[in-house]
């Protein structure tokens, strides 16, 4: 695996791909890799002829600064990982490469999906992350980029971004990866403490309450049901919501064909977990 740290070293790797005729797939990551990210890579390794993977903790996406002391660094075991799996390339820039003194923050046009959900609970998060994934793009330049599903506002908004900004890369979206009981993968799970572990699972269970007892009509009592399974468990609710599927507004009645999608975002003790259900087939 190459390791690469500038980005003016993509230049000559990129032009020997495109001479080879080797299509380019890309997973940005912000490291503390876990099975959800491998089976990004493993997607992209099928799928493309030259794997990239980016590791950058991305500090204009953290709306907390705390959440940003807290987030988990593994980077040798991160290393490791991407060794055993079919990651032809590590981007693994310092903070200066990306953000360089004196450059003045891009604004993108994100629409109502910027304020909602995600966008409403973690000012200017959306920004943050256009702001680097933009400039992974530009840097990378791959055919196809991979991200989870578990981050649904986040690939839709990245989307729009790309729209926006003219990039011709491909949006993968890959299914969420979970753990045997259903927790969904993400790299906050390992701030948990194992009392917490095994609460964690209830944000599914919430979720699974809708998707099970979902029909056609008032959406009220049902949300309302799912946030009071969780908050009765402990956790601080941010959202249960119930919304389009593309555009993310919230619905409080449902004719039964249109396509939507569970999402909850909640706190136990000072982690906060997001996790969604798309609830048509
Ligand atoms: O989902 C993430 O890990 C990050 O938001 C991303 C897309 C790598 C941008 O920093």
């Amino acid at each position: 695996m190459i390791l690469v740290k500038h980005k003016k070293q993509f230049g000559a790797i990129l032009q020997k791909i495109r001479e080879e005729k080797r299509s380019l797939g890309f997973v940005p990551t912000m490291g503390a890799l876990h099975a959800g990210h491998i089976s990004l890579i493993d997607q992209a390794h099928k799928e493309t002829g030259f794997t990239v993977c980016s590791i950058f903790v991305n500090p204009a996406q953290f709306n907390n600064p705390e959440d940003l002391l807290k987030y988990p660094i593994t980077i040798e075991e991160d290393i490791k990982k991407l060794e055993k799996s079919g990651c032809d390339l590590l981007f693994l820039p310092e903070k200066d490469e990306m953000y360089p003194a004196g450059q003045l923050p891009v604004h993108y046009d994100l629409g109502d999906l910027e304020n909602i959900l995600e966008g409403k609970f973690r000012p200017d998060h959306f920004q943050g992350v256009c702001r680097i994934v933009d400039k992974l793009l530009t840097a990378v330049m791959p055919d196809t980029m991979y991200l989870g599903r578990k981050d649904y506002q986040q690939c839709l908004v990245i989307k729009r971004m790309m729209d926006v900004r003219g990039f011709e890369t491909k949006l993968s979206i890959c299914d969420t990866v979970r753990e045997h009981d259903g927790l969904a993968m993400s790299s906050r799970n390992m701030r948990l403490n194992p009392d917490e572990r095994i609460l964690a699972t209830k944000i599914i269970e919430s979720l699974m309450i809708i998707k099970d007892n979902i029909v056609p009509g008032d959406l009220r009592a049902i949300k309302e049901k799912a946030t009071a399974h969780l908050e009765s468990r402990g956790f601080k609710t941010d959202y249960i919501e119930i919304a389009d599927a593309e555009t993310l507004s919230a619905e409080n009645t449902w004719n039964g064909k249109k396509k939507i999608v569970a999402l909850a975002a909640a706190y136990l003790n000072d982690i906060r977990l997001i996790d969604n259900v798309v609830l048509y087939t």
